[in-house]
């Protein structure tokens, strides 16, 4: 028996006992910490999910673009490309900006695919991170991180992956005009277009399976397009 005080009529405390169905203190910690959890783990979890599963479904049409007269760009002597500022999508002036070099080749065919084709279109879109690239007697700059392209527009040194994209062209009534967007690597030596690819994405998926495995990780084919063009 508990002591009590000298002459104290006192009862030692008997705690009230909880009915068997009754939740206790250390179920309910337990049980917010599990919902807690749940709920961070969903605020999380689901845009990251919906990032990586949107760019899947989504896919852009390219709109052509007349970039202007095509006397504009054919003083080029020595690499100099003369840098073209175009709207995509005049609906969306802001988002759909962007920067073409249009290099003058000094030949005379109007077919973009021609080995002796007048011009080479390339974005300005760094293959590293997207910076803008400047054009250089050498080929392209990177001023962002020291990325640096030949007159192909391949990389010859810093952390960019893979060469320039190119722009698909025509020449329409005297205008030159950009009809498609082309990522590209030299393969075996030969120029090889695909489908578009953001910056820091390799064009083919490495890897024995290839192309056969879905490239999650970054945003898919950002154009619908028709057949993919021949390796130059
Ligand atoms: S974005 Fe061009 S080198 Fe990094």
């Amino acid at each position: 028996m508990a002591d009590t005080p000298a002459g104290s009529h006192a009862h030692a405390y008997t705690a009230p006992q909880a009915p068997d169905s009754a939740v206790t203190r250390g179920q309910f910690l337990t049980l917010s910490s599990v919902g807690l959890g749940a709920m961070i783990g969903a605020v999380i979890g689901v845009p990251a999910t919906a990032y990586v599963l949107a760019p899947l479904t989504k896919e852009a049409t390219f709109k052509s673009v007349a970039l202007g007269p095509v006397t504009k760009f054919t003083s080029e002597t020595a690499f100099k490309p003369t840098a073209a500022t175009y709207v995509e999508d005049p609906a969306e002036p802001n988002t759909s900006a962007g920067l073409a070099w249009v290099h003058y080749t000094g030949k005379k065919n109007p077919d973009w695919l021609a080995t002796d084709a007048m011009f080479v279109v390339f974005s300005n879109r760094c293959m590293h991170l997207g910076c803008p690239v400047l054009a250089t007697p050498q080929g392209f700059a990177c001023p962002c991180h020291g990325g640096q392209y030949d007159t192909r527009g391949v990389r010859t040194a810093g952390p960019p992956i893979r060469p320039l994209d190119r722009f698909q062209w025509e020449v329409q009534k005297g205008i030159l005009v950009i009809t498609q967007r082309w990522s590209v690597d030299y393969v075996n030596g030969q120029l090889t277009y695909y489908p578009v690819k953001m910056p820091g994405q390799p064009v083919h998926t490495p890897g024995p399976l290839g192309e056969t495995v879905p490239n999650v990780l970054y945003p898919n084919v950002t154009y619908t397009h028709g057949p993919v063009p021949k390796p130059q």
